[in-house]
């Protein structure tokens, strides 16, 4: 595949590494607004475009690939209330759009225990759920993407929880959610149901970038040649 990598950060760094072990090109990387000025032409011959810019960029970019009829994979989060327009536009352009919180298959099993465990627990209200998401410090949104997929998942199952905040809270109704932001850390995510008694306890740890970045590239991979709009699940299960 001809890659155009949307963001050449730390994640498009680690996507380059596992697209050249997978013989794929990058054939172009925009790192900045500016850098459309001059690769707008060659973009239009790119097979799929990797997105993993900054929350203020992606609209744009993911916008730019509509108009191209380049199928775009979207990492970045941090955007996700606009996410119902994007689709809107993506499906009444014909285009072809994947986007996922976290690519890791890892989180992926992560998601699917975590809902599980929400709906056991729906029935015992003597436990109160919360959760700790830790990441790098350059990280710009909190809480992470990955969180706020744990938490809508954990209120979609259980019928104490409303809403989520981005604080600890004694509030039954709300899940509370602990940001933690520490050097190098490239994503732990715990959830914790704490009664008079015990802890039930459920922790993700990544070690690195590259279970993400590989995800990315199948993501990839995976939609070349198809149209419309696809997540993890379409993928994994
Ligand atoms: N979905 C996932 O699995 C997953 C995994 C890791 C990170 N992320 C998210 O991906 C995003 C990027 O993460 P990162 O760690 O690589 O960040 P980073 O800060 O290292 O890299 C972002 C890059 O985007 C570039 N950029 C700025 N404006 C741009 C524009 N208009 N077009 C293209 N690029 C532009 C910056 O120059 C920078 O190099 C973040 O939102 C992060 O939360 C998602």
């Amino acid at each position: 595949m001809k890659i155009a990598l949307l963001g050449y950060g730390k994640m498009g760094k680690e996507i380059e590494k596992i697209a050249q072990e997978r013989n794929h090109e990058i054939f172009l990387k925009i790192d900045s607004f500016e850098d459309w000025n001059t690769h707008i032409y060659n973009f239009l011959q790119a097979d799929v475009a990797i997105e993993f810019s900054t929350p203020a960029t992606v609209l744009d970019n993911v916008m730019k690939c509509f108009s191209a009829n380049v199928p775009v994979v979207v990492g970045t989060t941090g955007w996700f209330e606009q996410l119902e327009i994007v689709r809107e536009l993506c499906t009444e352009k014909n285009q072809s759009l994947f986007y996922a919180s976290n690519f890791s298959v890892g989180v992926n099993m992560f998601f699917q225990i975590n809902k599980k465990l929400a709906q056991l627990m729906n029935n015992y209200q003597e436990y109160n759920v919360s959760m700790e998401e830790i990441h790098h410090t350059q990280k710009l949104d909190a809480p992470s993407g990955t969180a706020i997929t744990l938490a809508n998942d954990i209120i979609a199952n259980m019928h104490q929880k409303e809403c989520w905040k981005n604080e600890l809270t004694d509030d039954k109704a709300v899940l509370g959610i602990k940001s933690v932001r520490e050097s190098d850390v490239p994503g732990t995510h715990t959830i914790t149901y704490e009664s008079a008694n015990d802890i039930i306890e459920i922790k993700h740890i990544a070690k690195n970038r590259k279970a993400l970045a590989t995800g990315a590239i199948l993501a990839a991979e995976f939609l070349v040649g198809k149209k419309g709009i696809y997540e993890m699940k379409d993928m994994l299960f």
